[in-house]
């Protein structure tokens, strides 16, 4: 079973979707360790209570090479073989990234290359764009920048506040993440540029 680590720095309802779905079979592969940044991130409570592995490491005060490689140790310690960030507040180093090339997934709440970064449901809403949505994306060096697996959209209604488009969203997330984590793992695309494409569609 191929083994899945997870890095977060929050809540962890993303997280909690990629467990769900291992549990149900349907991920095509195993959370074997949990990462965050945060001490009290509700995240690493959910990782004990699906009794798999939950560490803490402090980027505070640290050179990012620095932590980055101890996330990296980490990392390796577990086997993995794939990395999803899942509400991981932070920017991962070139070096990180050269050691697990293609191997890392981010989901981001937005219709990418619209509204990167932070904050991307209120950027939408302020924007006023009358369409968002959720994207799974490879990473690399950039922000939200790297080739998108899968895409979902999510219209953006009169009556929508920050609160009620970002839980839409994270419906759509919760669904689109463990199917990108599956397309992965099944190994069955190959990329064009920074085109996804699944083989034999
Ligand atoms: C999710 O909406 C995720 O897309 C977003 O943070 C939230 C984390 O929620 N990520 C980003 O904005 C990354 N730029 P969760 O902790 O409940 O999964």
């Amino acid at each position: 079973m191929p083994r899945i680590g997870v890095l977060v720095s929050g809540r962890g309802s993303n997280l909690q979707a990629l467990l769900d779905a291992a549990t149900a079979n349907a991920l095509g592969g195993a959370v074997a360790v949990v990462i965050s940044n945060i001490e009290d991130a509700f995240a690493l409570e959910r990782a004990r209570r699906a009794s798999v592995p939950a560490l803490f490491l402090d980027h505070r005060g640290r050179a990012r090479e620095d932590f980055d490689r101890e996330v990296a140790e980490r990392l390796r310690e577990h086997e993995v073989e794939l990395i999803c960030l899942a509400g991981f507040l932070r920017r991962l180093s070139a070096a990180f990234l050269a050691e697990f090339p293609g191997r890392v997934l981010n989901i981001h709440p937005s219709l990418l290359p619209a509204f990167p970064g932070l904050a991307a449901q209120r950027q939408a809403l302020e924007y006023g764009a009358k369409v968002s949505g959720a994207t799974v994306h490879l990473v690399d060096e950039g922000l939200d920048s790297g080739p998108v697996v899968l895409q979902e959209a999510v219209p953006v209604l009169e009556s929508d506040t920050v609160e009620s488009l970002s839980a839409r969203i994270l419906e759509v997330e919760h669904r689109l993440y463990p199917r990108a984590v599956r397309l992965l793992l099944e190994g069955g695309y190959r990329l064009e540029g920074r085109r996804f494409m699944l083989e034999g569609v």
